[in-house]
């Protein structure tokens, strides 16, 4: 059954992901490498089995996982997350996996990234939102920039990308009406 949709612009909309967006085609996503290159999926043989277990084991309160539909088809086209909730420390980080590739550099990423940054400083009333991503990964990071986030620091070589290990690039935006910051 198709979960509720949140439409984000008049082509893309999201909804929760289910077991029924574990399709072949999904499954091709993961074990593409050039799709998995910056990220851990494609360190390891991705089957069904691998996908229904990585669902069952998902905890709920700690993520959530959306699929990405584009146009009047809902063509599932990837997934987002919301990942990593703190509730003590009121952050969490987000993710993105555009498995089609035919969508890439179409905006995608940058309007979900908005609409998820919206979800979790309005709804979940979270004061911060990250996300990190490979230093070559230079998509992600125009991404992120595109939803106004800013670059927060870099962790050294903590992602290994084809054989070698890169820094980790971390983005993250406050929400505006928690400003209660203090260092000391
Ligand atoms: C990274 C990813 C999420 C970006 O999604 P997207 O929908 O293509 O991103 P957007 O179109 O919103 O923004 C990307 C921007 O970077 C640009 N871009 C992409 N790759 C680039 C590159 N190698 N060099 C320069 N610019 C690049 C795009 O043209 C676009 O430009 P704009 O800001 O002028 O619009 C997507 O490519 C993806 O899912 N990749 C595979 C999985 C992955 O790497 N996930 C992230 C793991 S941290």
């Amino acid at each position: 059954m198709k979960q509720s949709l949140i439409n984000i612009t008049d082509k893309i909309s999201i909804a929760h992901f289910t077991e029924e967006n574990i399709t072949r085609e999904y499954l091709s996503w993961l074990s593409d490498t050039e799709i998995c290159k910056y990220s851990r999926n494609g360190l390891y043989m991705y089957n069904k089995a691998a996908a229904l277990k990585w669902y069952e084991e998902l905890e709920f309160d700690k993520t959530i996982v959306y699929a990405i539909y584009y146009g009047k088809a809902q063509l599932h086209i990837g997934n987002c997350a919301i990942d990593q909730i703190d509730w003590i420390g009121n952050s969490a980080e987000i993710g993105f996996l555009i498995g089609n590739k035919k969508f890439w550099g179409k905006r995608i990423a940058t309007e979900v990234g908005k609409k998820l940054i919206e979800i979790c400083h309005k709804r979940m009333g979270l004061h911060k939102v990250w996300l990190g991503c490979a230093r070559g990964n230079i998509g992600m990071q125009h991404a992120a920039r595109n939803m106004g986030m800013q670059f927060e620091c870099s962790l050294k070589y903590e992602m290994l990308v084809d054989g070698m290990y890169q820094d980790v690039i971390r983005y993250s935006i406050f929400n505006p009406s928690k400003e209660i910051y203090k260092n000391d």
